[in-house]
């Protein structure tokens, strides 16, 4: 199968992806953690060039939780300060080198370094007609997110709400439910990451720690996802039994 048509013939429109394991990955080479999580910048970078390749039209990253505050102080400075390197070195210029690429941060940007702030903004004005959007979720939560939502909605006058009303306040607004979600580092939670999105997401856990998963893991992902049969709660029209 030619590699674009790979995402359109499994119906594989967004990939989600817990990106964890970098701290146990630089401490089992005796690093600091700080540089597991810059072999995991390498790491999407590498990732999203291949979910690109196939043809996806979304991926969504967890970046930083919510919850992630609870950290020592010197690793929150060192991922926020690696964020932003990362957005001014590597993805904007990136930006500008490919208009149909579309970034969005998913999150509240308020409690963010002021610089790390304006270089998400900046980021986000650029290619708005992009079709291939990278969401990245920096001080993300999921139930932050609803409770967001719902105060937005209340703000602009609504006074119940129904399903459609609240996927449209969400951060991922413009991007449909992933289809698929893998987690990488072992854990199987989903740690507070698109509560209301991943209702029907095909889920991968994987031992793999972020830094070291790659073009191979995503293929073996997306074969494992080509096995499953989605059924949304009713019956597989194609076996059924
Ligand atoms: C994921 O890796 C990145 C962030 C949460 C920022 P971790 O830092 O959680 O790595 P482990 O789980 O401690 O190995
Ligand atoms: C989830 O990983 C958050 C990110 C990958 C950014 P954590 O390492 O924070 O999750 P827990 O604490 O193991 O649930
Ligand atoms: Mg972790």
């Amino acid at each position: 199968m030619v590699n674009e048509n790979v995402a359109e013939a499994l119906s594989l429109r967004h990939i989600a992806i817990i990106m964890d394991g970098n701290g146990r990955w630089a401490t089992k080479r005796g690093l600091p953690r700080i540089s597991g999580h810059h072999e995991g910048a390498k790491a999407l970078i590498k990732v999203m060039k291949k979910v690109r390749s196939l043809g996806v039209e979304h991926l969504s990253v967890f970046a930083f939780s919510t919850e992630n505050w609870k950290r020592p102080k010197e690793e929150v400075n060192g991922l926020m300060r690696l964020i932003e390197r990362m957005i001014r070195e590597r993805l904007l210029p990136t930006l500008n080198d490919n208009p149909d690429l579309c970034v969005r941060f998913l999150g509240d940007k308020t409690p963010l370094p002021p610089s790390l702030c304006e270089a998400c903004l900046c980021a986000e004005e650029k290619n708005p007609e992009g079709k291939f959007f990278l969401n990245v979720a920096l001080n993300y939560g999921g139930r932050d997110e609803l409770v967001h939502a719902v105060n937005s909605a209340i703000r602009d006058g609504h006074k119940t709400l129904d399903e459609k009303t609240i996927s449209s306040y969400l951060y991922t607004a413009h991007s449909p439910a992933p289809d698929l979600m893998i987690r990488t580092g072992g854990e199987c939670r989903i740690s507070n990451f698109l509560l209301w999105q991943l209702s029907y997401t095909e889920l991968i856990f994987t031992d793999t720690l972020w830094p070291d998963f790659d073009e191979e893991e995503i293929d073996r992902c997306v074969a494992e996802f080509a096995r499953r049969r989605r059924r949304y709660g009713g019956l597989d029209k194609e076996n059924p039994v």
